[in-house]
């Protein structure tokens, strides 16, 4: 090994989910350590756009927790945890007034804050700021606030999550910007890397979700639960075929205050398909544009803002400047529009206190599967989450430690695993085609031996290989959780099966074969 440090906690991920833990856990007394692949900044939370959807106790309207919770199981279709939901949910407005004291400005005044809505929500619950641009200012007020007292090791990759004598992680493998191998020794380690946008040609997900920490996990022995439900947002800034990576998101709250999606002919493409039209929840208003698009022909829908008029620029200013930049003025002309891949709404199994089955392995946000969304992420659910189960999982690796039930010291017995090696525009290209809106049985079968191919080479040396290879496991267990589920429920939708299935009320649990592929 090259280089040795140690923690008692090492937390990977610099997002949301990522800084709260930190946060918190520095905040308990504990010795943490903070490793991001990228700069601190890079991950998915900075994208972010719409909102956090939170009631907090000076709301009026009639809006409550409970509806909140409401909205949140009707969206995931039958597979949420009631319990989840109302933790984390019932939790919200602690975590929302705690993210403010640590610095977060949201628009409006004091208490009196602005509030918008998104689909498949019944009240303006959504709290923004700059605008749209919330994630970055939630970013920018938790990277300030550990800014001097949380240790952050920034284009830091982890390879491996290593296990004490017990079986216990108790550490990770860790490659420096160099590629130097190195260990982290550390009793407990929260994954809080994201999600897995990257799997597929057209995400809103920026370079770094590539789905790592459901690859860590698996390979620690931990579970993962409804990889099948990836959420596509409807309302992606369209690009010509052929132009993948990351997409320009156009939040839902601009059809939230108003704009409503038509097809090339003017014709309004959500009404009469929900009862909310153009605030349907997600997982509706995106199969609904693909089954329009592929009933016609069409590469895009279009979204009508123009009713906004001259506010656009202000309310919406990241969605303005995206807008202007691929040559739109949403002002005047629709704005075209097509779904990507957004979020998983599945992950690793875990507790609303971020606990996995491996002890001294914990997750919060994205990568978790508390059991919040279900089989469709309610709209703006997901920084709350990250704040709330961030916190509540720095309280439990507090409380696990003093309690002793973790191992102090990591055993590496094999610093270099193998890796596939993978061509990333094929696996995108094939997760695009097969594992998209509307899988089938045929398709998915074809995906799994297309990607079933690759080469295995050592060592695991390069931040790449460490990404592939994560892609390379993530998709195999993304496509054997929707082979499994035969059936059509929230964002997983199979033309072979199209009805929801009441005997499917449960989640596919996906555990890693360890004589199988690595
Ligand atoms: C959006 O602003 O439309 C995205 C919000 C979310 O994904 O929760």
């Amino acid at each position: 090994m090259s280089w040795e440090t140690a923690a008692d906690v090492l937390v990977v991920g610099s997002g949301v989910a990522g800084l709260t833990a930190a946060l918190r856990a520095h905040e308990r007394g504990l010795r943490v350590l903070l490793v991001s692949k990228g700069t601190a900044t890079d991950g998915n939370t900075s994208w972010a756009q719409g909102g956090v959807a939170v009631v907090t106790p000076e709301v009026a309207g009639g809006d409550s927790v409970s509806r909140h919770v409401r909205d949140t199981l009707d969206a995931g279709a039958g597979l949420c945890s009631k319990e989840a939901v109302r933790t984390v949910l019932g939790d919200g407005a602690d975590a929302v007034a705690r993210l403010r004291e640590a610095g977060a400005r949201f628009d409006g005044d004091g208490d009196a804050l602005l509030r918008t809505r998104e689909g498949g929500h019944s009240a303006f619950r959504v709290i923004h700021a700059g605008g749209d641009a919330t994630g970055a200012e939630v970013q920018r007020a938790l990277g300030a606030a550990a800014e001097g007292s949380i240790a952050v090791l920034e284009r830091h990759c982890v390879v491996e999550l290593l296990h004490g004598e017990s079986g216990a992680v108790a550490g990770a493998l860790v490659l420096d910007p160099e590629g130097r191998p190195g260990v982290v020794h550390a009793p407990a380690v929260l994954l809080a890397t994201g999600g897995l946008g990257q799997l597929y040609s057209a995400t809103t997900n920026p370079d770094v979700a590539t789905g790592d920490g459901v690859a860590l996990a698996l390979r620690a022995g931990a579970s993962v639960a409804d990889l099948e439900f990836v959420q596509f947002h409807p309302t992606v800034l369209y690009a010509p075929e052929g132009r993948s990576g990351r997409r320009p998101l156009v939040t839902e709250a601009v059809r939230g205050e108003g704009a409503v999606l038509v097809d090339a002919d003017g014709r309004r493409v959500m009404e009469g398909e929900h009862p909310l039209a153009d605030l349907a929840p997600r997982d509706v208003v995106s199969a609904t544009i693909t089954e329009r698009l592929a009933a016609s022909g069409q590469e895009c829908v279009y979204l009508d803002a123009t009713g906004l008029g001259g506010n656009f620029a202000h309310r919406f200013p990241t969605v303005y400047a995206a807008c202007r930049e691929a040559g739109v003025d949403p002002v005047s002309e629709p704005i075209p529009v097509t779904s990507a891949a957004h979020y998983s709404c599945g992950g690793v199994v875990s507790s609303v206190d971020g606990r996995t089955a491996v002890s001294g392995l914990y997750v919060a946000g994205e990568v978790a599967r508390t059991g919040l969304h279900g089989a469709n992420r309610l709209a703006s659910n997901s920084l709350l989450e990250g704040l709330v189960v961030g916190s509540r999982a720095a309280d439990a690796v507090t409380r696990d430690l003093r309690c002793g039930v973790v191992v102090r010291t990591a055993a590496v017995a094999d610093p270099v695993p193998a890796t596939a090696v993978v061509d990333r525009d094929l696996l995108q290209r094939t997760m695009s085609r097969y594992a998209g809106i509307g899988r089938t049985a045929e398709g998915l079968a074809a995906a799994s031996a297309e990607l079933d191919g690759a080469g295995v080479v050592r060592p695991l040396r390069t931040h790449r290989a460490v990404e592939d290879s994560a892609l390379a496991l993530t998709a195999q267990a993304l496509l054997a959780a929707a082979a499994a589920r035969t059936e059509s429920r929230g964002c997983h939708r199979r033309p072979d099966f199209p009805e929801t299935d009441r005997s499917w009320q449960d989640s596919v649990v996906l555990r890693l074969d360890v004589s199988g592929w690595l």
